[in-house]
């Protein structure tokens, strides 16, 4: 499946079908509880390095029998070969989107895009969506340069990698709120943006430093938002990501 058709599909689903609730936690027990809670808006959900460590890919297949679709963030970077090989896997489980360092490089970048372009369809009978990390979020302009020195500053790369990642025949991105105006102006609106830290208007920002209200991403380019505590500390998941739902259905 080429990119423009996969992304034209991705962006059919109403707005208030796109929010991944992230199943931070430790347990499978913790992961379905949560999953089999959130109600008929809770299409996506990710799993990350701590539930996927904890489970393996029994998860995935677990949570595809819910009826949940699988955003795979375990975010490869390593040489091409390996990256590869692991999206083609990721393929094979029926995950809807999986994630890549951009600074595994154009050849790991390609090659993973590549795999899945070629990768026989999966369960999903579509493709995952390949989305490419640029710079962490968490890492600050000196701890950058201590690991990588280099004029740019942390936007400057940001900005550059994004436009490989797309080169590269990436599908999309992942980014904060903060920086989406400026992304959006760098590789245009083709590509598919998914943004992390999100928080309801007046809400806990926990550990995240710069947050956005759900309307507010969307509002400046978000295509698909995730969102981890706000849903899976509240007393009800369920209650909390139709709330934020009904935020995006009134701007869908
Ligand atoms: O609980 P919270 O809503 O802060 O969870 C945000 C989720 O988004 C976590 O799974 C986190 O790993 C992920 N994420 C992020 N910032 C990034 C990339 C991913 O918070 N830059």
């Amino acid at each position: 499946m080429d990119r423009r058709e996969l992304l034209a599909g991705l962006r059919a689903l109403p707005m208030r079908n796109r929010i991944i609730t992230a199943l931070d936690v430790p347990t499978p027990a913790e992961a379905y509880d949560i999953a089999k809670r959130l109600g008929p808006d809770g299409r996506f959900v990710k799993v990350g390095l701590e539930l996927f460590s904890a489970t393996g890919p029994a998860i995935i297949a677990g949570l595809s029998a819910l009826g949940k679709e699988i955003f795979l963030d375990l975010k490869y970077h390593d040489i091409p070969n390996t990256v590869a090989s692991a999206a083609r896997v990721a393929a094979q489980l029926g995950v809807a989107m999986c994630t890549v360092h951009a600074a595994a490089g154009r050849t790991a970048m390609t090659a993973a895009a590549t795999a899945l372009a070629t990768a026989p369809p999966g369960p999903l009978g579509r493709r995952p969506a390949l989305l490419a990390v640029t710079v962490l979020t968490s890492l600050s302009d000196p701890e950058l340069h201590e690991v990588s020195p280099s004029p740019d500053q942390v936007q400057d790369r940001v900005d550059r990698l994004a436009r490989l990642a797309w080169d590269c025949g990436c599908d999309g991105l992942v980014c904060s709120a903060a920086d989406l105006s400026r992304l959006r102006a760098v590789v245009g609106n083709e590509p598919l943006v998914v943004t992390p830290g999100i928080r309801p208007r007046g809400g806990a920002t926990d550990d995240q430093q710069r947050v956005a209200t759900a309307g507010e991403a969307v509002a400046a380019g978000a295509d698909y938002l995730v969102v981890g505590r706000p849903i899976t500390r509240s007393a009800d998941p369920g209650e909390s990501l139709a709330a934020l739902a009904d935020e995006l259905t009134a701007i869908d």
